[in-house]
């Protein structure tokens, strides 16, 4: 990386931009090259110029791990090949017999991971609302996972409130930080020890890209994790760092234009007589939404709703939609809606994470707002 600019202190929006380290030294690129090289030469045994062997580290990702690092205000920050793969090396700093808590309604994926691969591991694992959390810590409760909002019912968690309890009984606390992002919230400020993302979603923000990252503040968590990233192997490859990359320099500008087209679509769709309910943390009966006033700068680009002709409903409208595509993720340029019952959350079925069948979930995207509203207007009018 190059010139060395001074971003303490400067905007987010700034930091998103310069975040990478700069432009290249060797060429003066103002983007940070895709390095395609698996191997560095070394000038002598032992001595290089700062990289060795690419799954160890390669110039791509440092400067995206710099950039994600600095915006949610970590010192340390590691890129991953998959959301997935990011989480699971997290996990990795728990040993058999320690107690994870884990939110309920938690992405299902997080919650198929940690209860079958890290529970055979001898971890013990709870799903809990953590409201109840003070109930359920015990001498062995070693790590507390949050999601906030959460994925698909946007419950709203109060992070410094979590911090605070785990922390008196010596857990650590996790924030999966997706739905929000570092422009709308930065967990490590509120508490948290350690934050992931899947960067598959708002980060890369163009549906374009698979890929992960944990950042922390605490050295000992960053020490091991780098192990792992390194030892286990699940590391991102230098086009995919890009591609992130690229989609974190216009984050802030994005989720502005997500997060005002979501209150487009929520009052386009409150009171519509097939909805039986909308979630979204903007609305002032949201359970969430002081919570929400304190934690988040902005409420989110992600709505979801209940529909009062139940699963049939659901599924039928997730059919009839014209602009919203019929698929699973978010966070990209385009609308996409989805039933997570038997899409994205099918592997919670008949657990305590199962989710409502008449749940629909819509991740708003960069199109026009009023379009979008028609949209879902004119897929509601038809459904039987
Ligand atoms: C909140 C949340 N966390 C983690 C993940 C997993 O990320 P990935 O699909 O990049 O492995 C997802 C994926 O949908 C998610 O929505």
């Amino acid at each position: 990386m190059g010139r060395e600019l001074d971003l303490a202190g400067l905007g987010f929006e700034t930091r998103s931009v310069h975040g990478g380290g700069g432009p290249d030294v060797a060429t003066g690129a103002v983007n940070t090259p895709v390095y395609l090289s698996s191997t560095f030469e070394q000038d002598r045994v032992g001595e290089h110029r700062g990289f060795e062997y690419a799954r160890s580290g390669n110039p791509s990702r440092a400067s995206l791990e710099a950039n994600i690092a600095l915006l949610e205000g970590a010192d340390f920050g590691f890129a991953f090949a998959s959301g997935l793969a990011a989480e699971d090396a997290v996990l990795r700093l728990l040993s058999p017999g320690d107690h994870l808590v884990l939110q309920t309604d938690s992405y299902g994926g997080t919650y198929r991971l940690a209860t079958t691969i890290h529970r055979r591991a001898g971890i013990d694992v709870d799903a809990v609302d953590l409201s109840g959390l003070e109930d359920v810590v015990r001498p062995e409760t070693r790590m507390v996972w949050v999601e906030t909002p959460t994925n698909p019912l946007l419950q709203v968690i109060d992070i410094a409130a979590v911090a605070t309890i785990a922390h008196r009984h010596g857990a650590l606390v996790v924030v999966d930080n997706t739905f929000a992002t570092p422009w709308i919230q930065q967990p490590l400020g509120l508490g948290a020890d350690i934050v992931v993302h899947s960067t598959t979603k708002y980060l890369g923000g163009h549906s374009d890209v698979v890929g992960g990252f944990a950042a922390t503040n605490d050295a000992a968590c960053a020490e091991r994790l780098a192990f792992v990233q390194n030892g286990a192997g699940a590391v991102p490859g230098p086009f995919d760092c890009y591609l992130v990359q690229r989609g974190v320099k216009t984050l802030a500008l994005r989720m502005e234009r997500h997060c005002a087209n979501a209150l487009a679509v929520v009052e386009g769709l409150l009171g519509h007589p097939r909805v039986a309910q909308v979630l979204h943390p903007s609305l002032p009966d949201h359970p969430g939404h002081d919570v929400a006033l304190r934690q988040m700068r902005a409420f989110g680009g992600m709505v979801s709703l209940r529909l009062r002709g139940g699963e049939r409903a659901a599924l039928e409208l997730c059919s009839r939609t014209r602009i919203f595509t019929l698929a699973e993720s978010l966070g990209g340029v385009e609308s996409l809606i989805e039933h997570p019952g038997r899409m994205t959350h099918a592997s919670t079925a008949g657990t305590s994470n199962e989710v409502p069948g008449d749940l629909v979930r819509l991740s708003i995207g960069l199109e026009t707002a009023d379009d979008l509203v028609a949209d879902l207007d004119g897929a509601l009018a038809g459904l039987r």
